[in-house]
């Protein structure tokens, strides 16, 4: 069980009323007398993380009262009971009545009591939950585990995660699980012809390599996730300008959030053979550094023409895709921290997806709804394929002129899946930049808790 959550008698916890604006008079009215009164002297009126502790008699908590606000706002956040962890005191306690979603409610608890800790003693939150009847606190638990894990390891700095680094955490990974790990690193991945993962990796002394996991049922349907892992995008001899490279220690966002997806499949068991692959680089300046008109053969085989340097992790993803399809996947879904212009178009709560795949995108849409993990679908335009063209080489990694950044990105993957009888792709952000509800600023789990609501549906 995540530690936000406790065993104790749910007796003994102290009960946490969540009210709406609304059902505040009626909720009110069943105080008693002196306790309702300071309830109105403090000015509870029930507004949106509005949060009161009552006393009892001989001064000790007996009640916390959380306002929801008016539940028809269209701000609403399903995941406003995660700011409970940061304003309550040490202690036990427990919903006293049931909202919509308890599911949520619960989730962003434990979601809302992450901190990182790494580097300095974290002021963990100290209050407990004790589980609501119904939930399910096992399937919770892990979700909310597993976004500790993408948390953690986007957070952590890149003088502390390169590609060497990166790698221990899936091979740390693949050993709790039983699944079995491998690793090309360096040289390696240019004998074992993975030309762009070792083009945009080699400037940077910490040696790029393609991280590879599998588990499960060689017999079950064949699901491949593939996550950039860029510890570090200076956006190469294309150098970014400071500003945007300030957080490009997430740039590897893509990774940690398939290894939590994988954390989620391998402990709830899926039915499912799973593979993971991370093309784990740092895309540094030096002088051996690949330069923008360099050409590179791909796994595949088309040759690519760098028009930009910090295009890099359509790049990497590229090979690691060419080497997902050989094996016909039945789904193969790849995460990655890949635009700019993702963010532009959806902001950074909404990352953009991309399929071909009709059910798949309504159930996914359906799934990301439901686990308040919002996705969006964009399209595949087909009529852009064609300013992924060079005049030179087989394709360009960068098109001239940025227009839909989002989407030739995702048509330049595209390039590199043949063989998976479904393809999904989402560029995702993979950080929050102002603290919300359940979401500290930071690192952030995206994409991971749909996909796996799905996948659960699926092979459950
Ligand atoms: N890692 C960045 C994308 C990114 C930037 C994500 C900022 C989130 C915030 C990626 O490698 C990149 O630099 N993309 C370029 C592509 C362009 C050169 C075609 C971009 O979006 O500007
Ligand atoms: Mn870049
Ligand atoms: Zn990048």
């Amino acid at each position: 069980m995540h530690p936000a959550f406790t065993t104790a008698p749910a007796e003994k916890a102290v009960p946490i009323t969540l009210v709406a604006e609304t059902a505040w008079e009626a909720t009110g009215a069943t105080l008693d007398g002196p306790v309702r009164r300071f309830a109105e002297a403090n000015g509870f009126a029930a507004k949106s993380g509005q949060y009161l502790a009552l006393p009892a008699t001989n001064g000790e908590v007996s009640h916390i009262l959380f306002g929801l606000g008016d539940a028809a706002a269209r701000s609403r956040d399903p995941f406003l009971a995660g700011k409970l962890p940061g304003l309550l005191p040490a202690g036990t306690f427990r919903f006293a009545n049931a909202i919509d979603d308890m599911h949520l409610a619960t989730l962003a608890f434990a979601l809302g009591s992450y901190r990182f800790g790494r580097y300095r003693k974290a002021d963990a939150p100290k209050a407990r939950l004790v589980p609501p009847e119904g939930v399910d606190i096992a399937d919770i638990s892990r979700i909310a585990d597993a976004a500790a894990l993408a948390r953690d390891l986007i957070n952590t700095p890149a003088n502390d995660m390169g590609p060497e680094e990166l790698a221990a955490a899936a091979q740390n990974l693949a050993q709790r699980f039983g699944a079995d790990f491998n690793c090309i690193t360096g040289d390696d991945l240019k004998r074992g012809n993975f030309p762009l993962i070792h083009a945009v990796g080699m400037a940077s002394p910490r040696a790029p390599r393609l991280i590879d996991m599998s588990w499960g049922d060689s017999a079950h349907p064949k699901v491949t996730l593939v996550g950039k892992g860029v510890c570090f995008d200076t956006g190469g001899v294309d150098l970014k300008p400071a500003t945007g490279m300030q957080i490009m220690k997430k740039d590897m966002g893509g990774a940690a959030n398939v290894l939590a997806l994988a954390l989620m499949i391998m402990d709830a068991k899926l039915k499912i053979r799973l593979r993971v692959l991370i093309p784990a680089v740092e895309n540094a300046v030096a002088g051996n550094a690949f330069r923008p008109l360099d050409i590179f053969p791909s796994r595949k085989g088309p040759t690519v023409e760098i028009g930009n340097t910090d295009a890099e992790g359509r790049l990497v993803l590229a090979d690691a895709l060419a080497l997902a399809d050989e094996d016909k996947p039945d789904l193969l879904i790849d995460l990655g921290t890949l635009t700019g212009a993702a963010r532009v178009a959806l902001g950074p709560d909404v990352p953009p997806f991309y399929t071909n795949d009709e059910t798949l995108a309504r159930d996914l849409a359906r799934c990301a709804e439901a686990e308040n993990d919002p996705l969006w679908r964009m399209p595949l335009w087909r009529a852009y394929d064609a300013w992924l063209d060079s005049k030179v080489a087989d394709i360009n990694n960068a098109p001239s002129g940025g227009f839909a950044g989002s989407i030739t990105c995702a048509l330049f993957l595209q390039r590199f899946v043949e063989a998976a009888k479904s393809w999904l792709h989402v560029d995702i952000y993979g950080w929050t930049p102002s603290a919300k509800p359940a979401r500290p600023e930071g690192g952030e789990c995206q994409a991971a808790r749909a996909i796996y609501r799905l996948l659960g549906e699926r092979y459950g």
